[in-house]
């Protein structure tokens, strides 16, 4: 089994879309007995809230249902709980590796965009303070790089 955690600022908007689609990957693919995942923010301004009215309605209209509720990252259990912990963007990265507790813990950290398939995007864009191409542009981004990042844990390691 291996555990992914999906990390963004809040934890309301990039992180949850991104533990929904790859459930839903999870799931296509059948291999909910190989491959787990959650979610978590590096700021805890919204720790207990749902995902974002916003995020939920434009996830739902693509077939998922966001239903994670907000927490903060807790260095001491996840980064023993998770092998893959993934920053949607570079600060989000930035504030993991501030967090980490020794080498180990760093090596489990990377940017989701990596899992892009083409290079067109360095981040997955905060789409709070934006209008709806924002939400639009944080799923297209997802379902790429949710696609890669499961192709790549297939492989055995
Ligand atoms: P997220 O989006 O990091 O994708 O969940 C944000 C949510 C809330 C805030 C910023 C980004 N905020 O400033 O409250």
């Amino acid at each position: 089994m291996k555990q992914v955690l999906f990390v963004c600022l809040g934890n309301i908007c990039r992180s949850p879309s991104a533990e929904a689609v790859f459930n839903a990957l999870i799931e296509k693919n059948g291999l909910a007995e190989e491959l787990k995942c959650d979610s978590a923010g590096t700021a805890a301004y919204h720790a207990g809230d749902q995902a974002d009215y916003r995020m939920k309605q434009f996830a739902q209209k693509r077939g998922y249902c966001l239903t994670s509720i907000s927490r903060q990252v807790d260095p001491k259990v996840d980064f023993d709980r998770f092998d893959y912990i993934i920053g949607m963007d570079s600060q989000n990265v930035r504030d993991l590796k501030a967090v980490a507790r020794n080498e180990n813990d760093r090596k489990k950290i990377s940017l989701m965009t990596d899992y892009c398939s083409g290079k067109k995007y360095d981040s997955v864009p905060d789409p709070y303070f934006g209008g709806a191409a924002g939400f639009e542009l944080v799923l297209d981004i997802l379902e790429d790089a949710c696609k890669g990042l499961i192709h790549k844990l297939q492989k055995p390691a």
